[in-house]
């Protein structure tokens, strides 16, 4: 192997440790934590695991969480009622709706209900727009991530070859948003394009969020390249990427591992995201760049 691997697991923490020093100072300021409120619905098991680390973090870093946990069975109009109230309360400053969410509810009606200034996970579409507009807004949790990795690695990314794999809303277009804001030549490729490897094999970027176990094969990679691996896939051989890891960290210069690379950082960006959102509302300065 003669990659480096990027350690996102100590970066989040870092990350969270600077968080924390800004909450103290946010809340000594307001008179008020910054308040996250995360709604579960259902009892799907990975849904409520991650909403467990997310309440832990929020302690951790000295924020206000408000858990609401409802049954599977929750009609929409009572949804949708309780996001009105969030949206309303003035000690929240984020809003967190777990998905997916059960068939019978429209995830979009609900992620729309959302107030586009407590969205911290930044799907709501005006979120999208201004990101795309370049206006001041939510951005999502994964994808910022990885570029804070991606920056943290490489400095400055001005000029260079960047391939998303994935076209979801929730990663692959905001990832490919954020590489443009950054200067790179961006290409999206996705599962149905055509000679994948002729395209990741010219990247100095490439980011995997396909969703499909080790798709992205090693001997496509350029060697340096800095490969930064979104997937998460349960397979009979526990927990593997989009990346064919052992091929891929054989000719990269840099690349995120599985789990420990990306993962971590979503929960910390959207530490960062709430702390963001509570100090816009209370209309204190922000220096965003000790993050
Ligand atoms: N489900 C899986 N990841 C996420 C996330 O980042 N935000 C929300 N709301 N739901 C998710």
């Amino acid at each position: 192997m003669s990659a480096d691997i990027i350690d996102g697991k100590a970066f989040a923490l870092a990350l969270r440790g600077r968080i924390a020093d800004q909450v103290t100072a946010f809340a000594a300021a307001a008179g008020r934590p910054p308040g996250l409120a995360v709604v579960l619905v259902g009892d799907d098991p990975a849904s409520a695991v991650y909403v467990r680390s997310k309440g832990k973090a929020v302690k951790e870093a000295g924020m206000e969480g408000f858990e609401h946990r409802l049954p599977a069975t929750v009609s929409q109009d009572d949804l949708l009622a309780l996001v009105d109230a969030l949206n309303a309360d003035v000690n929240v400053d984020g809003i967190l709706v777990q998905l997916p969410l059960p068939s019978h509810i429209d995830e979009r009606a609900v992620t729309t209900r959302i107030d586009p200034d407590k969205d911290v996970d930044g799907f709501h579409p005006v979120n999208a727009g201004r990101l795309a507009t370049g206006l001041e807004g939510f951005v999502p949790c994964t994808p910022l991530g990885c570029v804070m990795l991606l920056r943290d690695r490489l400095g400055d990314l001005t000029g260079l070859d960047a391939v998303v794999i994935g076209r979801s809303n929730i990663v692959g277009k905001p990832m490919a948003q954020l590489l443009i804001r950054e200067s790179c030549t961006v290409t999206v490729a996705h599962s149905r394009t055509k000679d994948l490897s002729s395209i990741v094999c010219r990247a100095d970027i490439v980011v995997a969020a396909v969703g499909r176990p080790e798709m992205i094969r090693g001997e496509w990679i350029k060697p340096g390249a800095t490969v930064i691996d979104v997937g998460i896939n349960r397979t009979e051989d526990g927990l593997v990427g989009d990346v064919d890891f052992a091929g891929a960290a054989s000719v990269a210069g840099a690349i995120t591992p599985v789990p420990g690379g990306v993962g971590p950082m979503t929960i910390a960006v959207l530490l960062r995201n709430t702390l963001l959102s509570a100090h816009r509302r209370a209309q204190i300065p922000y220096d965003r760049d000790a993050l």
